[in-house]
């Protein structure tokens, strides 16, 4: 069973996704984490980057991320690693290899997959999917209290995110019209847990 939890950077969809896996004793995955590894490796190497994702090695551990053997979990939440995936991200040979890789990882077992295109194109057949919004302010405090930075300078950061998400690579924030949308903006997590989880009990 697939749990599909999508929406903009920002809004929670990490820690709902990691909360909910926890409580269903599903295995969480943080498809973000993949587009931020091939943004770090690109930045870092160079080249193609479709030909980057299609030849580094990803692993999840835990909650740590393993790139080409090397622990990245903190090198690739620094803001420069945030710009690098969305830029990779825009380019279709990365979400062709990138899509593939995640479509095998959730084809067997229980999943909640996290990101933006979990929905409509990872697992357009997931049991249950979900469109996590808040507003723009709000995503942005939450980030900056979540990393220790200037709400202001996330914001900026964020808009300027949100743009090229949404202009060069329309489908990835999009919500898929069969997800249900939660506005998080004002809920606490446990809410919007409980939400999704009963969602995911209606689906079994
Ligand atoms: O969710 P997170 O902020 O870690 O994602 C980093 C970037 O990776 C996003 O800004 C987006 O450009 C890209 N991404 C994507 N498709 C996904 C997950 C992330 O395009 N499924």
């Amino acid at each position: 069973m697939v749990i599909a939890i999508d929406g903009p950077a920002g809004a929670g969809k990490s820690t709902v996704a990691r909360a909910v896996a926890q409580r269903l004793g599903f295995t969480y995955l943080d498809t973000g984490a993949m587009y931020r590894s091939v943004g770090l490796r690109h930045a870092q190497a160079g080249g193609n980057a479709g030909h980057v994702a299609a030849t580094i090695s990803i692993e999840f551990e835990g909650d740590r991320v393993i790139l080409d053997g090397e622990d990245v979990t903190d090198a690739i939440r620094t803001p420069e690693a945030s710009e690098a995936a969305s830029h990779v991200a825009a380019d279709p040979q990365v979400r062709e290899a990138l899509v593939a890789e995640q479509r095998r990882i959730v084809a067997t077992g229980d999943w909640v997959a996290e990101g933006r295109d979990i929905g409509s194109v990872v697992a357009p057949d997931a049991a249950v999917k979900v469109f996590l919004t808040a507003d723009p302010a709000e995503r942005a405090r939450r980030r900056a209290a979540q990393h220790g930075l200037d709400p202001q300078d996330v914001l900026k950061d964020q808009q300027a995110r949100d743009a090229r998400d949404n202009t060069a690579n329309r489908a990835t924030l999009e919500a898929p019209k069969d997800a249900t949308p939660v506005d998080t903006t004002g809920l606490t997590l446990d809410e919007v847990v409980e939400q999704v989880v009963t969602l995911a009990i209606e689906a079994k």
